[in-house]
């Protein structure tokens, strides 16, 4: 691994590097007054982000972690295939295509895409629907803010995301367990949340691979596998879009799959996680409603059956 971060040292202390910081975003951000550390240059953070108060203070998990324990289907279907094989994957150039009802749709190149938008560093539990979890350092920006660049049309109702085909550099996709692309959803309000965050980075470094390099979503609220990697279309629907999971198995993968310990798995207890990296003898841990994000995003629910709605 090329970068390694020291264990006593918090995450907080050591990002961002303030010669990297552009001055202008800097001032701009709310945090910019708690940012005044200078880390050495060896761990100095290469993309320029303000940090947020809608990190988590937990001890983030070690990169090795992060970037050796994977779900990225698209490279195979063990944990350790996307670690081996999504080096192959180019990552550059690269565009998005956003249609539907918006009123700007086009092919954007990624780097016009995000050129303005503000980055941060959002430190985030990520719980996934088989039962572990971790916490993640992402470097990203409110997915609000490029649906508002692009001008959402009002009857938009949800927004769609499809990841990257290419079966010669992703050899997961020469098999047919997911008929791909990836696709994944969400409601418009969802979408649209604070928390809900497009992310090119971990640990202030660019987008590993094997974790959805060059840009993924991040809903912290969801099962992991909401989150979809290497995007390359964003589409504003008037109706529920059609999402991977539940088109392979409807009964136990919703729409919704918020993190809900109330509401099993059909073959397992979601009462319970456990947390990666956490050694051998480590006691499970309660899982959080909304993976301890409710009284940021509960009233999205207000009046639905979570149990119904899952
Ligand atoms: N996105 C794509 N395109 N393909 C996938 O197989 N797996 C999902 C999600 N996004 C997946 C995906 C699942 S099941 C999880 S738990 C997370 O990615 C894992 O993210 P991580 O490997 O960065 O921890």
């Amino acid at each position: 691994m090329a970068y390694r971060f020291k264990t006593d040292l918090k995450w907080s202390d050591v990002t961002p590097k303030a010669d990297f910081l552009n001055r202008r975003q800097l001032m701009a951000g709310a945090g910019a007054l708690a940012l005044g550390s200078i880390a050495s240059p060896a761990l100095a953070a290469s993309i320029a982000t303000v940090p947020s108060p809608y990190s988590t203070d937990l001890e983030p998990n070690t990169l090795e972690d992060i970037t050796s324990y994977n779900n990225f289907y698209e490279f195979g279907t063990g944990k350790e295939d996307p670690a081996r094989y999504a080096s192959a994957l180019t990552t550059d150039p690269w565009s998005i295509k956003i249609d539907g009802l918006v009123d700007k749709p086009g092919d954007y190149g990624l780097e016009d895409l995000i050129s303005d938008v503000q980055m941060e560093e959002r430190i985030y539990r990520f719980r996934c629907v088989e039962a572990w979890s971790m916490v993640i350092p992402w470097v990203g920006f409110e997915l609000n803010q490029i649906l508002n660049k692009v001008g959402v049309q009002s009857g938009a109702k949800y927004v769609s995301f499809e990841t990257l085909v290419r079966p010669e550099e992703m050899r997961g996709q020469k098999r047919g367990y997911i008929e791909w692309p990836y696709r994944e959803g969400l409601r418009l309000d969802e979408a649209m949340h604070p928390l809900t965050i497009m992310a090119t980075g971990i640990y202030g470094e660019s987008m590993p691979n094997q974790n959805g390099a060059p840009i993924r979503l991040v809903v912290p609220w969801k099962y992991g596998f909401k989150s979809i990697k290497s995007i390359v279309r964003i589409s504003l629907t008037d109706t529920e879009p059609q999402t991977s999971w539940n088109m392979i198995q409807p009964r136990e993968y919703g729409f919704y799959s918020n993190v809900n310990p109330e509401v099993d798995h059909p073959r397992w207890s979601q009462a319970t996680e456990r947390r990666v990296g956490g050694g051998v003898f480590a006691k499970r841990q309660d899982t959080l409603m909304m993976n301890g994000y409710a009284e940021e995003v509960m009233d999205l629910y207000a009046g639905m059956d979570l149990s119904k709605n899952y």
